[in-house]
């Protein structure tokens, strides 16, 4: 484990986990939306070994993590228009661009697609790190396939264990759900993945999706983002009274809402709002799962905005 303060990370700082990397070995670190597991992305041995460490499906392609516009346009073949006014607007930034590949990457990062997604991640530790490394990262959410994304350095190594080289310690994730992926070859961006950037954000229609959206994202076909112990999630407002009727029930019974619960229903966060739902969810996934509950029951919230990516993450956690 490096532990590395995100208010003076500086690359020198971050030259250890450099090392690992150019030698083709893993390093879990931070950034603004969840932990990534990390590797060469145009080594096809480093990143099968991030396959193998999450237990991921060979067809499911890694989000290249980098540290600059001009990092990004080394991996992809071209940069439309419409990608160089999005990566403008929100680089660094939880948005994921996905772009026609330029030759060079591992197949293995791909997915063996023509395509490649990239970001550049708005995380002080992050950008060290690639600043040190002077790579691009391939970089799946550092969990287990199918389990919470990790918003914490312990998360990480609960999931991953002996499998990642080294675990670099940023403290906690302050967005706590995913990039937005979008695919920017066209005229208008077409969301893949609901994520931290929303629709309304991207001056897309609150509702209505485009042909083609949330149709190509390989990743968003499996079941996901789920604990051991079952989610069930509550309508808004309604999360503290069913959490009482499970317990009514004899089941042990865990508590995600915007008020707390009453004894003996555990509530695991209290989330005032949806920024503090999305920074809490996995974390209170998990902890639920660490406390032996039967069920979690999460109070919903409204599906607009970041609300979108909240309950699409949600959805897949409850969905058995
Ligand atoms: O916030 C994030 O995006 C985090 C941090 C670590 O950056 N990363 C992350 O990676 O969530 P992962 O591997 O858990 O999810 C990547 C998503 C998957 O749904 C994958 O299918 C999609 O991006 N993806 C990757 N490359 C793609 C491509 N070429 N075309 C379409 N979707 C792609
Ligand atoms: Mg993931």
């Amino acid at each position: 484990m490096l532990t590395v303060d995100p208010r003076t990370a500086e690359p020198h700082t971050l030259a250890p986990a450099a090392a690992v990397l150019r030698r083709g070995g893993l390093v879990a670190f931070p950034t603004e939306t969840v932990y990534g597991l990390g590797a060469d992305a145009r080594s096809a041995a480093a990143v099968t070994r991030v396959f193998a460490a999450k237990g991921r499906p060979a067809d499911n392609p890694l989000i290249v993590h980098v540290g600059s516009l001009a990092a990004a346009e080394r991996v992809v073949a071209s940069m439309p228009p419409l990608a160089a006014a999005l990566a403008a607007r929100w680089w660094p930034g939880p948005l994921t661009l996905v772009l026609d590949a330029a030759p060079g990457l591992a197949a293995a990062t791909t997915g063996r697609l023509a395509t490649v997604a990239v970001r550049v991640p708005d995380h002080p530790v992050a950008l060290a790190l690639l600043a040190a490394a002077d790579l691009a990262v391939a970089a799946p959410s550092a969990n287990r396939s199918g389990r919470p994304s990790p918003t914490t350095a312990a998360h990480v190594c609960t999931d991953l264990g002996d499998a990642v080289d080294l675990v670099v310690d940023g403290g906690p994730c302050r967005v706590g759900v995913e990039s937005t992926v979008v695919d920017a070859r066209g005229s208008a961006p077409v969301v893949l993945r609901e994520g931290a950037v929303t629709r309304e954000q991207l001056g897309l229609g609150a509702t209505d999706t485009g042909p083609g959206d949330l149709d190509a994202s390989p990743g968003t076909r499996y079941r996901h983002y789920a604990p051991a112990c079952r989610v069930e999630l509550a309508p808004p407002g309604e999360g503290p009274a069913r959490a009482a009727t499970l317990a009514a029930g004899g089941e042990t019974v865990g508590l995600v809402a915007r008020r707390p619960g009453q004894p003996p229903v555990r509530t695991l966060a209290v989330a005032r709002d949806t920024a503090d739902l999305a920074r809490a969810l996995y974390g209170a996934l998990r902890a639920a799962e660490a406390a032996g509950v039967d069920v979690v029951v999460v109070e919903g919230v409204a599906d607009t905005g970041l609300g979108r990516a909240v309950m699409d993450r949600l959805r897949r956690a409850a969905a058995r």
